[in-house]
């Protein structure tokens, strides 16, 4: 059988952060540090946990130059970078259209540029995902406010009943997450919407669509995960301490990229050690730590060492 694996990944990092005003307004949100690095790293590094060295990064046409600055084409990460403008925030589902190209007839996996995720047994579940060959798979979570999120309803055996945006009578406690993974006809359904209420074209609309087709598989997020809010300036700066604990407590870098780049064997140990030269800093020690001791090892192994 044809090899349909996702090689190809979405991060869309647009919008006005409006929100987050004054903080945002000469910046992107996807931009501002989660504690030791910028909060695009964290998902660019969910989308290398799952393998993927294709990635097209979509932002504003006034904050595109700014991720272009910070990552560059990708190949000092071994991946391949290319970007694009969404004029407007329009919806989730525009990232697909605007990524007809490089989408082609491949399957591709989609992540906002906002959603931070951490937990054992992460890439594993992420590898899973992109190696289904059709269909869509989400992953959900669960939250104490659902209201504010894409909701989804399961029936006993797990399978999805029922997703609303941001329901005021939430049917579950499971957020949908930003992080959606399809196969190439996703991008015929996006191009086929017609926008909500809020005058954007809905992400849950794509879903839905796959759903109909009995062809959407939820993966749940458990209690050991931590599927992290940057909504709001509380919210960002929760999810700055929750970073700083657990790296502080274990050593251990959570979504540094150029060590996920090195782990997963798309960089040499010699590139990670020139990624590291010009940071005379923390981040840097850590960078030429990972390359020297194998401690990163630790770090991306789902399973205990001996
Ligand atoms: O984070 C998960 C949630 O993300 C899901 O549970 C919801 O189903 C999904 O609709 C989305 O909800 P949000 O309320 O977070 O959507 P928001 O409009 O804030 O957009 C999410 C991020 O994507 C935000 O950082 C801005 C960016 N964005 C948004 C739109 C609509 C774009 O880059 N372009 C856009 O057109």
């Amino acid at each position: 059988m044809e090899d349909r694996t996702v090689r190809k990944g979405i991060v869309l990092a647009g919008g006005t952060g409006s929100r987050l005003y004054p903080v945002t307004r000469s910046i992107s949100k996807q931009l501002l540090p989660v504690y030791d690095k910028p909060m695009v790293y964290y998902p660019l590094s969910t989308l290398m946990l799952a393998g993927i060295r294709q990635i097209l990064l979509i932002s504003t046409p006034q904050d595109i130059g700014l991720f272009e600055r910070l990552l560059g084409d990708g190949r000092q990460l071994g991946i391949e970078i290319s970007y694009a403008i969404q004029p407007q925030p329009e919806g989730l589902p525009q990232a697909l259209v605007i990524g007809r190209k490089f989408i082609s007839d491949d399957n591709v996996a989609l992540i906002l540029g906002d959603n931070i995720f951490f937990g054992h047994g992460f890439q594993a579940m992420l590898v899973k995902a992109a190696q289904r060959p059709q269909g869509a798979t989400i992953f959900s979570y669960v939250v104490k406010d659902p209201g504010r999120f894409g909701v989804v309803e399961l029936d006993p055996a797990g399978q999805p009943v029922t997703l609303e945006e941001k329901p005021s009578a939430p049917r579950s406690n499971l957020a949908v997450t930003g992080l959606y993974f399809f196969d190439s006809r996703a991008v015929e359904i996006a191009a086929s919407l017609t926008p909500s209420k809020r005058g954007e074209t809905e992400i849950l609309d794509v879903i839905r669509a796959y759903q109909s087709l009995g062809e959407l598989s939820v993966q749940q997020l458990g209690r050991g995960f931590a599927w992290l809010d940057t909504g709001t300036l509380e919210s960002l700066m929760l999810a700055g301490s929750f970073i700083q604990t657990i790296e502080q407590r274990q050593g251990l870098k959570i979504a540094c990229i150029e060590e996920v780049a090195y782990q997963k064997g798309f960089i040499t140990r010699d590139q990670l050690m020139t990624l590291s030269a010009p940071l005379n800093n923390e981040y840097g020690d850590y960078l030429r730590a990972s390359a020297s001791d194998g401690l990163s090892m630790r770090a991306l192994s789902d399973k205990p060492r001996e």
